[in-house]
């Protein structure tokens, strides 16, 4: 089937021009808005970053201010969207864009991949939305669209297939009128259209030159991934609470939920006994009594949560430091913490009503 790139390309921005779903970035468009908004969209749904893009906005709405906060204001900020290290970035980022580019985000694509936390894709999203340049991108999305529109049936981790995705996007954009309003139309026609599961081909602005609609060959296409085995992680918590403060726990910087709080934990690849996990924990403890076992599926790992309750021997002392603090409800609800560690609290305090 021949494919013309600018027939293609207008249809898309076409299509997009009249089926663009309202988003908090798309109504106000500035560089910080739209940098923010792509490091935010990163791994993360858009539901779940439209309830959190407005406030963060409120609190750091320019790279300076962004800059300038506390790091734990800002994973408060953060919470609920998920991979820490993002926010890290951005926070690092908006130190650099302050530093080295007087404050304005930049918009070529060299100077956005110079700065923490930006690939090819958030670069090249950033440029053409916000900046207009005639520059490609490739997401999950679009890679799914272009594999159907080319009926290219190669494994989606496969390099060459990559390089031909990422070329495709490039001629699309080479030929189109507004790149910003292709690119974003790509992304939205995959998200809302030209979903993994039952495509909704009637729908689609370019059923007429795809390739694996005309075959019918939308759910060969693209093949489904070999799945990664997920590292198991058990995580023993211990739920302390005297005079109605929670003992938490600050987690090391890097790795899985960085820099958040939780209440006391041990973790190993198998499960602890509960005489392992008071030995391990480093509390005096008089009692341990476990309340919970769940399973989380996150991304890379599938984690167990065992919640325990735990009763420190009289008298004993717990001196608070950077890493440990006795905390109040209030403070809590402001902590940076993670929707396991909040799961883990909730369930805490209700065994502890109850006994
Ligand atoms: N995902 C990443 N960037 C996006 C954008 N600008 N709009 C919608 N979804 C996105």
């Amino acid at each position: 089937m021949k494919k013309e790139p600018s027939k293609l390309a207008r249809m898309i921005e076409g299509w997009f021009a009249a089926n663009m779903r309202p988003m908090p970035w798309r109504s106000e468009r500035t560089p910080w808005r739209s940098f923010v908004s792509e490091f935010m969209l990163q791994q993360t749904q858009v539901s779940r970053v439209i309830e959190r893009f407005e406030p963060f906005m409120d609190r750091f709405g320019t790279p300076l201010l962004l800059a300038q906060a506390d790091e734990e204001a800002v994973l408060a900020m953060w919470q609920g969207l998920g991979y820490y290290r993002r926010a890290r970035n951005l926070q690092r980022a908006a130190a650099d864009i302050v530093d080295r580019f007087g404050g304005e985000v930049p918009l070529e694509v060299e100077g956005l991949m110079s700065l923490p936390g930006v690939g090819r894709y958030t670069a090249g999203s950033i440029a053409s939305i916000v900046g207009g340049r005639r520059v490609p991108i490739v997401d999950g999305n679009i890679t799914r669209l272009l594999a159907r529109m080319y009926e290219d049936d190669a494994a989606q981790d496969d390099r060459a297939f990559i390089a031909r995705t990422w070329e495709r996007s490039e001629q699309l954009v080479q030929a189109c009128c507004k790149p910003g309003v292709l690119n974003e139309g790509m992304m939205e026609l995959g998200a809302t259209v030209c979903t993994p599961a039952s495509p909704s081909c009637n729908a689609c602005p370019v059923r007429t030159c795809c390739g694996a609609c005309d075959s019918n060959r939308t759910g060969e296409i693209p093949p489904p991934k070999r799945r990664a085995v997920k590292e198991v992680l058990h995580h023993h918590a211990v739920v302390v609470e005297r005079r109605g403060r929670m003992l938490m726990q600050r987690r090391p910087g890097g790795g899985l939920w960085g820099g958040l709080w939780q209440a006391t934990a041990v973790e190993s690849p198998s499960r602890l006994t509960q005489q392992e996990v008071a030995k391990s924990c480093s509390l005096p403890l008089e009692s341990l009594t476990l309340v919970e076992s769940v399973q989380r599926q996150l991304t890379h790992r599938t984690v167990h949560l065992h919640v325990h309750i735990g009763v420190l021997k009289r008298g004993a002392r717990l001196p608070e430091g950077d890493h440990r603090r006795w905390m109040l409800a209030d403070e809590l609800i402001k902590a940076p913490l993670s929707n396991a560690a909040r799961h883990v609290l909730e369930v805490g305090k209700v065994a502890l009503a109850l006994s």
